[in-house]
């Protein structure tokens, strides 16, 4: 995600923001910018690329002033580009901000804006913050700040710098993560502490809601109302490595717990009234009957998630899907036309199978529709229409928050295709809806509580073979679970549709075998129960993944882990948790090195 950095002090600000903003590099940024106060006004430097791009830029001419405030950019709204980068001003150049996070009512103030005659040199939703700051300044920067934040709805943080009051920096959150470090003499802002640990240990960790006005000399904090409020020093007692990982020992670990936030990202803006709404398709009922079929392409994890994908779309919406992998794809002379939608997934949108998936399905005169995590990223500019998944940055190999974004976006897709062709219950619907905003708790739940599942991976860390087993949507969800074992831990591991075994693999299972068994779906549960009788009279270990109150699971399997309570689409985004926890985990039993597995790359650009 995108990172800050502000310093006010004595010494030069170009290069304490430069320096922190390197040290946030491993976070992922496509664009990077400073804004410095020097004699003569605001001095803005940015430019698309990396932090070294910006410094040659800036080469014999860097600012010296010492207040100013910096940002890498990842794209969320505008493709990659240099008039995309932070910091953003207002046309006159005295108002400059830096935003991480999404401001969902962006469009309509623009609208208002640009009816105003306002002119805009981005495509961002930050620009319009910079606008309102501009706007509402009548000589105090702290009401401009409050007023901005009582207009603009969405997540944030945010760090405001004006001209006409150059010795302070203004910065605020709101589900977005913000720090302000305290020096001598000398104060820092930063959105990630490895930004600014060479300099202090002392910080203010921020809440959402609450303002620092920041000078070289303190740091004064309010509410929203203004009123002056007091916190805790937090000294930061971790190195900057770990500093990086946000305390977690891997990044893989640190994913797997961002995923109630990348959850909530996701579904930001496209929730109204408990119905789901993709602003960026636009699609009414017409345009969806023009397609008899869709084909859903991706590799690796994101094909599991259009197996998913295809559960949610044809159960919902009753439209017939077919998966395939995109190296099957472009060769096998799929058959689609123009009456054929195809969804790419992509999380990196650079994968050179599912690229070249996409270019011939348009080829084939398909209309295509990109679901990736990355803005400006190639599925996201060739596809016809593209959906965002919000996960952040991946920075692990193995990849988490990202799938659960993908099939996130898959249930709500389903939702939203069902909605507009009339094939889906308005009940249901509206339940489902419902569900999913409850998601992110739930998630969060479920990582609170991981000893069981340590106990297990250390208890089944040494097994050669691993069998994951489920049915409908539990087998979508143990394919995943297979491969994260597998790339990770290096055990060897298969997903069978539960039903499937006795036609061959059940020769496989003999005594302490471990076999991970999903059984979330109520309509075959009996089916499962079943299967697992089956694996333990060949004296398989079993362990089931049920939903809390089940108790008759416990009377078969050795082991049960129990997930919150949920409806059956919506267990896929619960039910994986456990799988990517015993993933990592035995992972950690083994030694393996769990965020760059052996032989493997993140993103995949050749064939
Ligand atoms: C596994 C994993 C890979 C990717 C696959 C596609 O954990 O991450 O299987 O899912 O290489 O990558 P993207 O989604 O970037 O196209």
């Amino acid at each position: 995600m995108c990172g800050i950095v502000g310093y006010i002090g004595k010494r030069k600000a170009a290069d304490f923001l430069l320096d922190g903003l390197s040290k946030l590099e491993y976070r992922g940024y496509d664009s990077a910018g400073i804004a410095v106060v020097e004699k003569d006004g605001l001095r803005v430097e940015k430019c698309m690329g990396r932090l070294d791009a910006l410094r040659k830029k800036l080469k014999g001419r860097e600012p010296v002033g010492t207040v100013g405030i910096g940002h890498t950019r990842w794209a969320t709204h505008g493709r990659p580009s240099d008039s995309n980068a932070h910091p953003h001003s207002d046309p006159t150049g005295q108002f400059v901000v830096v935003h991480n996070g999404i401001i969902e009512n962006y469009l309509t103030l623009k609208e208002d804006m640009l009816a105003k005659g306002e002119k805009f040199s981005s495509d961002t939703d930050t620009e319009v913050a910079a606008h309102l700051f501009a706007t509402y300044y009548h000589g105090d920067m702290e009401d401009a700040v409050h007023r901005v934040l009582r207009t603009i709805k969405g997540s944030y943080s945010l760090v405001f710098l004006c001209k006409a009051e150059p010795d302070k920096i203004i910065c605020t959150k709101k589900d977005n993560p913000l720090v302000v470090g305290l020096g001598e003499g000398e104060n820092y802002i930063a959105s990630d502490i490895p930004a600014i640990i060479n300099s202090t240990r002392k910080t203010y960790i921020m809440n959402d809601g609450e303002i620092a006005v920041v000078t070289a000399d303190g740091v004064r904090l309010t509410d929203l109302e203004g009123k002056s409020i007091s916190k805790k020093i937090y000294e930061v007692n971790w190195n900057a490595e770990a500093a990086e990982k946000g305390g977690f020992e891997h990044f893989m670990l640190k994913e797997i717990y961002e995923q109630p936030k990348a959850i909530r990202e996701t579904m930001r803006g496209r929730v109204e009234d408990n119905r789901i709404v993709f602003k960026e398709l636009d699609w009414d009922r017409e345009f969806l009957a023009r397609f008899n079929k869709i084909f859903i392409v991706a590799c690796g994890t994101a094909y599991h998630a259009g197996i998913v994908g295809k559960c949610y779309i044809e159960q919902l919406a009753g439209i017939p899907v077919e998966v395939d992998i995109a190296s099957e794809f472009r060769y096998r002379r799929p058959l689609i036309d123009e009456n054929t939608l195809t969804v790419l997934i992509s999380q990196s949108g650079e994968t050179s199978d599912t690229l070249a998936a996409l270019r011939e399905a348009k080829r084939l005169g398909s209309h295509t529709v990109g679901v990736t995590n990355v803005v400006g990223s190639a599925v996201g500019r060739e596809a016809d229409q593209v959906i965002y998944t919000y996960a952040g940055p991946e920075i692990a190999v193995a990849s988490t928050k990202a799938y659960t974004t993908q099939i996130l976006v898959m249930l709500m897709f389903g939702i939203y295709l069902g909605n507009l062709n009339g094939r889906l219950d308005s009940v249901l619907s509206e339940d489902l809806v419902k569900g999913l905003l409850e998601v992110p708790e739930l998630i969060h739940r479920q990582v609170e509580d991981v000893d069981q599942i340590k106990v297990f991976a250390r208890k089944y860390g040494s097994s050669e073979d691993a069998f994951f087993l489920g049915r409908g949507l539990d087998y979508a969800v143990a394919l995943e679970g297979a491969l994260k074992l597998k790339e990770i831990s290096y055990i060897h591991a298969e997903a069978y549709a539960a039903g499937e075994l006795k036609h061959g693999t059940l020769a496989l299972i003999v005594q302490g075998v471990p076999v991970i068994v999903l059984a979330t779906q109520e309509d075959i549960y009996d089916k499962t129960i079943s299967n697992i009788q089956e694996v333990k009279a060949r004296e398989a270990s079993v362990i089931a993944i049920g939903f809390e109150g089940d108790t008759e699971l416990g009377k078969y399997a050795d082991h049960v882990i129990y997930i919150p309570r949920t409806g059956k689409y919506l267990a896929p985004l619960l039910s994986v948790l456990p799988l990517q926890l015993l993933a990592y985990y035995a992972a950690l039993t083994r030694g393996s090195d769990v965020d760059k597995p052996r032989n493997l790359a993140k993103s995949v650009t050749v064939e």
